[in-house]
């Protein structure tokens, strides 16, 4: 793949989205980058601070005077805040439940906005969350808005998480519709499907078959600029 190009994709929670991410960008030798583990470690960070989302003015300072870094990695990806690596406490359900309710503040989008568009400058990004086709990269060459039915989505969350924590299909299935519901209603930049992004329904649809699909798309779309030439 010599021609590079970024590759956004959308969704609400549980649709897969992180996990296709990852191998698609494997498959193309593309960096991924993932937008949501950005706002889970400003949620875990505000927490451990006692900074609630209603301190809007003293959330917005703490989050300009932060380094965050991502690094890359084989499987996930880790984020570090002035230098210590928060990767692991980040998909705990406390963060789960509060990240709505900081990621709907304007400091907070705007500095990560930023951070996500710096990181895709030089193309070859596979980048995954809510407002990437919409905010982020509007200018993206592919743009794939992923779902899947809730029931299916609290489905894969329980399976991921049995053994894990405790936690009943029914709660997750509250907790992922519930943090739909804010994502979909915030003000600056919701969770929206682009016009130009294609809708991909993944609810009977195994993780081989959504990865093939996006990297055919890729595909078709370079090919396509080829012959134009
Ligand atoms: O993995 P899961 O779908 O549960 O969530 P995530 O992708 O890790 O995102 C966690 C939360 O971060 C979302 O529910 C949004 O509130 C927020 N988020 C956002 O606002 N914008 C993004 N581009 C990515 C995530
Ligand atoms: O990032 P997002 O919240 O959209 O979803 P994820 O964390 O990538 O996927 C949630 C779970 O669903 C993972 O355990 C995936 O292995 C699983 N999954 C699946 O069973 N079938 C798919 N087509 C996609 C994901």
């Amino acid at each position: 793949f010599n021609d590079r190009i970024n590759v956004a994709i959308d969704g609400p929670a549980g649709a897969g989205k992180s996990t296709v991410a990852r191998l698609v960008a494997q498959k193309l030798s593309y960096i991924y980058v993932d937008t949501g583990a950005m706002y889970r470690a400003i949620t875990w960070w505000m927490l451990r601070e006692n900074i609630t989302p209603e301190d809007q003015s003293q959330v917005n300072r703490k989050v300009q005077d932060l380094v965050m870094e991502l690094i890359p990695g084989e499987d996930l990806q880790k984020v570090l805040i002035n230098g210590e690596d928060v990767t692991p406490h980040i998909r705990s359900l406390e963060v789960s439940g509060q990240v709505s309710q900081y990621s709907g503040i304007e400091g907070v989008r705007s500095r990560l906005s930023h951070l996500q568009r710096q990181m895709a400058l030089r193309k070859g990004v596979v980048m995954d969350g809510r407002d990437i086709g919409t905010t982020v990269l509007p200018d993206a060459e592919v743009k794939i808005f992923m779902t899947a039915s809730v029931e299916e989505r609290a489905l894969r969350r329980f399976n991921e998480l049995r053994g894990k924590e405790q936690v009943t299909l029914q709660q997750l299935e509250q907790d992922i519709a519930r943090r739909d519901r804010l994502d979909e209603g915030r003000e600056i930049s919701p969770l929206r499907r682009a016009e130009d992004a294609i809708l991909l329904d993944t609810t009977f649809m195994d993780i081989q078959q959504v990865v093939e699909a996006i990297v055919s798309h890729c595909r078709s779309h370079v090919d396509g600029e080829r012959n134009h030439l």
